[in-house]
């Protein structure tokens, strides 16, 4: 047993209840995903501070796309707003930033200063944020699994040679370890798609908090609780 408490190597957050903390106070929601930006920066500077070397936020979901176009465009123009703004951080604080989901289906200006932030941060090495946009688990594991069928068809691959690390080795997150603390503010008790293949250990901590609520202090209860868990791994 170590005699210092453990950090969790990877911490994955569902960012939800934008919408509701802004209703709350009779403004839009848009007003709501604009006051989550102040979380994500307590957030992950906190994950700095406390050694934590990887950060996946769940900024925006595959199904997300299904709401209302003008929030939609205002989610967009947010991430412009946030990447813009992350840039000088990202670059103080040693961070870097990497991106799973469809990237191909944003907007094309919020992907090339994406794709610039990403080239820009490769060599960072205080700790790596893994934004999660247009992301969805199920269309992850859809297009793992069809190359690595590929493969199979043109004979690179044996099907008998296809075990759990294959298929790790197919997914977005082949080079991230598997999130170790999965934090989901709002209260929701649910997963809602995200990286189904890679929370299975997981410990779940749920937040009653809305996500703009979300500060500091809410992290570090949460890597607490963790640290209380035994964690079994199927064995005793
Ligand atoms: C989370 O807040 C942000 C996104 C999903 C983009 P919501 O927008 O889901 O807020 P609620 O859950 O409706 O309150
Ligand atoms: C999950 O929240 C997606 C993000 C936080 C980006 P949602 O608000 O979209 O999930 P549901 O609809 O409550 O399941
Ligand atoms: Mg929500």
């Amino acid at each position: 047993m170590p005699d210092y408490p453990e950090i969790p190597r990877h911490i994955a957050v569902i960012m939800d209840g934008n919408g509701r903390w802004a209703k709350q106070r009779g403004l839009p929601r848009r007003e709501g995903h604009r006051a989550g930006a102040e979380s994500v920066r307590e957030v992950t500077e906190a994950c700095v501070e406390l050694g934590v070397d990887y950060l996946t936020l769940y900024a925006f979901s595959s199904e997300n796309w299904n709401r209302p176009s003008d929030e939609v465009e205002a989610l967009m123009s947010l991430l412009d707003r946030f990447l813009s703004e992350k840039q000088k951080e990202l670059r103080e604080q040693n961070i870097r930033l990497i991106a799973i989901g469809q990237i191909e289906r944003l907007p094309e200006k919020t992907r090339k200063l994406l794709q610039t932030i990403i080239v820009e941060t490769a060599d960072h090495s205080a700790m790596t944020l893994v934004l999660a946009l247009s992301y969805g688990a199920r269309e992850e594991i859809v297009a793992a699994t069809r190359s690595i069928a590929s493969k199979v068809a043109e004979g690179s691959l044996k099907a008998e040679a296809i075990d759990c690390a294959t298929f790790a080795n197919h997914l977005q997150t082949r080079d991230i370890p598997d999130p170790d603390l999965l934090i989901r503010s709002s209260g929701e008790m649910r997963v809602s798609n995200f990286l189904l293949w890679q929370i299975s250990y997981a410990e779940i901590v749920i937040v009653k908090k809305f996500w703009p609520e979300f500060r500091k202090g809410d992290l570090l209860e949460a890597v607490e609780e963790y640290q209380h868990r035994h964690r079994r791994f199927g064995a005793l």
